[in-house]
């Protein structure tokens, strides 16, 4: 990536100096978002970037361990991101997305850069215009206490403080209250986290842990991300840590972290990593990342788990079947990410349609009887929560505040299940695994996911399935 920059800086500063006085101005705005139908402005338009280099500094508040009502306040952040980006076409201006906080400096290539803030738009104005096809790196240094994100489904994300820290949780737009980015899930990156907390906290985060060393009773720990990373699922958890560290029987490094509070109960579940991970490559394909593991929190410090890049965040210790959910989505969901936020059932139909393998393979029940009981209305004991599977298509929510909803978790696995009854079980095992290599580390959407279905098994018709049970309004006729 460095000799293409410089090779490609020359070639614009040759190119510069052709025209008359390096002044002539082409560029466009490079657009506030990637047209998600869900959050329109979630991304940016005109260029894509490669790698974001982070540079942490957080003091949890005063008062840690949170007030009378248990609620804890946001400390204070200070950080610098530097990303290294691709213009896409010749651009006069770009935005990041950043909520709250105090920008104090934007940089270009080195060059002081203007900017302007609106909503969570960060417009940056190079001091010289860029080119289409040009690297570029671009600081920004920014300061202050990160906000909260309340989510269209009232759900909490963001920069949330915990009992002893913090943790950032990003889905789906939340890690823009704690780094400047381009944060779709259509602009993946690798990632260099560099955190500092005072000595005593530990900080986790994705990839691997490169470095620990304090000063001045300040701790720096570095982490590096070498896979792409969608932004939602880029993590910093700030706290009281016990860290075990082992391998799977393939030599794949397991690094967990526990709140001391989960130590004992979370023991046993994690022992199973080693196994799940196994069981997993068996079913889904070679595990696309370089470690694995898990982050436990406290049972309130959070509302709900995520499948956070290479080891997944638990506000309290997870059940088995929660651990196979979100290890499953490091295939399906983080290394084959969504192209859209309508996509979302391809993270969550799998990773539920692996829960009921897992209890298949382990004596529970099988997929079918799963299957069977959510068509009935017998798997849960509400009738509305019955209703609700069939509330929409799960590859059609409504809008923002259902995309974590039934249809496009349990219905999304029906759909799942419905293919595999169709071509059979040897074909449906090359499929979840064909599928998750097809694009590995990379972006799909319901189309190419129904597409390299048909293409698998050339022979089956499934119309059907698409029109009743992928796209269909309402509980289709029959099972
Ligand atoms: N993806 C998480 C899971 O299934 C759940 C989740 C957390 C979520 N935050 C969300 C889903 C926001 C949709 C939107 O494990
Ligand atoms: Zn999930």
């Amino acid at each position: 990536m460095r000799t293409l920059r410089l090779f490609v800086t020359a070639a614009t500063a040759l190119a510069l100096a052709a025209c008359s006085g390096g002044g002539a101005v082409d560029g466009t705005p490079g657009g506030s978002g990637v047209r998600d139908p869900y959050f329109p402005k979630a991304g940016n338009g005109g260029y894509d970037i490669g790698h974001y280099d982070l540079a942490l500094d957080y003091d949890p508040a005063s008062g840690l361990g949170g007030d009378a009502e248990g609620d804890t306040e946001a400390g204070h952040l200070s950080g610098t991101a530097t990303i290294t980006a691709r213009a896409t076409r010749d651009l006069s201006a770009f935005d990041l997305d950043l909520k709250g906080l105090d920008v104090e400096k934007v940089t270009v290539e080195g060059r002081d850069a203007r900017f302007n803030r609106a909503g969570q738009e960060l417009t940056v104005r190079p001091a010289d215009e860029l080119k289409d096809g040009e690297t570029f790196r671009v600081t920004v240094r920014y300061s202050g206490e990160p906000e909260t994100i309340t989510d269209a489904d009232d759900s909490e994300e963001g920069w949330l403080p915990t009992a002893d820290g913090a943790v950032g949780l990003g889905e789906p737009t939340g890690s823009m209250a704690w780094f400047p980015g381009s944060h779709h899930p259509s602009d993946k990156a690798t990632y260099d986290l560099t955190v500092t907390v005072p000595e005593g906290l530990g900080v986790v985060s994705n990839g691997e842990l490169r470095d620990e060393r304090t000063r001045d009773g300040r701790t720096t720990f570095t982490w590096h991300t070498a896979e792409p990373v969608a932004s939602h699922v880029v993590t910093v958890a700030v706290g009281e840590w016990k860290t075990g560290r082992s391998t799977t029987d393939d030599g794949l490094p397991v690094y967990t972290a526990v709140d001391p509070t989960q130590a004992g109960a979370s023991r046993k579940v994690l022992k199973q990593i080693p196994e799940i991970m196994d069981w997993a490559q068996k079913n889904f394909g070679p595990y696309p990342f370089s470690s694995t593991g898990a982050i436990v929190d406290r049972d309130e410090d959070a509302e709900y788990a995520l499948e956070t890049q290479n080891r997944p965040y638990f506000p309290g210790t997870p059940d088995t079947v929660l651990l196979v959910h979100e290890l499953a989505h490091q295939w399906y969901g983080n290394s084959v990410s969504p192209k859209t936020w309508r996509d979302m059932w391809l993270n969550e139909g799998f990773a539920t349609y692996a829960e009921w393998l897992w209890e298949e393979d382990h004596g529970g029940d099988t997929a079918k009887e799963t299957f069977e009981a959510l068509y009935d209305g017998t798997y849960y004991d509400d009738e509305d929560e019955s209703d609700s599977v069939w509330a929409f298509p799960p590859a059609d929510p409504p809008d923002a505040a259902h995309l974590s909803d039934s249809p496009v978790y349990q219905r999304g696995a029906m759909v799942l299940h419905k293919i595999r009854e169709t071509v059979g079980d040897d074909a449906f095992w090359e499929l979840l695994s064909g599928w998750s290599a097809a694009h590995r580390h990379g972006n799909a959407d319901t189309a190419d996911f129904t597409a390299y279905v048909e293409k698998s098994a050339p022979h089956e018709d499934f119309t059907e399935i698409w029109a009743d049970w992928l796209r269909g309004d309402g509980r289709p006729e029959s099972p």
